[in-house]
């Protein structure tokens, strides 16, 4: 046995208890260093406040929830076909259809104009509600929206176009 081996194997155990001790406690530090990486603490800050989502619950479950679900799920499997009288039947807007593709401005814009913005069907909303609960019923079912989509949502909001809105809101 060469003298590094023997120096090796000859550790005194406290010492070799110390070591592995410290191994496990930069493993523990480690670990709970990645997961405040990718855990809760770390979500991105949204443009509304939990107030707005709170009302827009309430105005969400009466104005849009017989046609968007209450949970803003939809209430068509299959949201891209055109049903028989040839309009396209109201998406989810949980973030699993195409609404995140479409800057703030302009989901205001539908909501107050509806269907009539792009020969669809869906009612306007303008004059039923004020601007403030407009932007709360977007809140609302945005807040369905999973990080990866809203990331994405907020990213284009950045990225030209017409901006991210008169009013972020709160
Ligand atoms: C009578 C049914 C109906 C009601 C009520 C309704 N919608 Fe819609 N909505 C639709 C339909 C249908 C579409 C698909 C486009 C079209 O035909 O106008 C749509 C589309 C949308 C879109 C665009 C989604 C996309 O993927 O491009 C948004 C946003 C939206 N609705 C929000 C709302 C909100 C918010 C409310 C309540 C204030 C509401 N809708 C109430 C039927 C409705």
């Amino acid at each position: 046995m060469d003298s590094l081996a023997v120096a090796l194997l000859g550790a005194d155990a406290t010492e070799a208890r110390a070591a592995s001790m410290l191994l496990r406690a930069s493993f523990v530090f480690l670990s709970l260093f990645s997961l405040s990486g990718c855990g809760l603490d770390s979500q991105q800050p949204r443009w509304y406040s939990d107030q707005q989502v709170t009302q827009g619950k309430e105005l969400f479950q009466k104005h849009c929830a017989s046609c968007h679900g209450f949970n803003a799920q939809g209430m068509y499997a299959d949201w891209k076909s055109r049903l028989s009288d040839g309009y396209l039947p109201p998406p989810p807007l949980n973030g699993t259809a195409h609404a995140w593709h479409h800057r703030l401005p302009l989901l205001q814009e539908i909501v107050r104009k509806g269907g009539a913005l792009y020969d669809g069907k869906m009612p306007g909303f303008a004059g039923v509600l004020s601007e403030d609960e407009i932007f709360s019923v977007i809140a609302y079912f945005q807040s369905f929206w999973d990080e990866e989509t809203y990331g994405m949502w907020s990213e284009m909001q950045k990225t030209g176009g017409n901006g991210f809105g008169a009013k972020s809101g709160g």
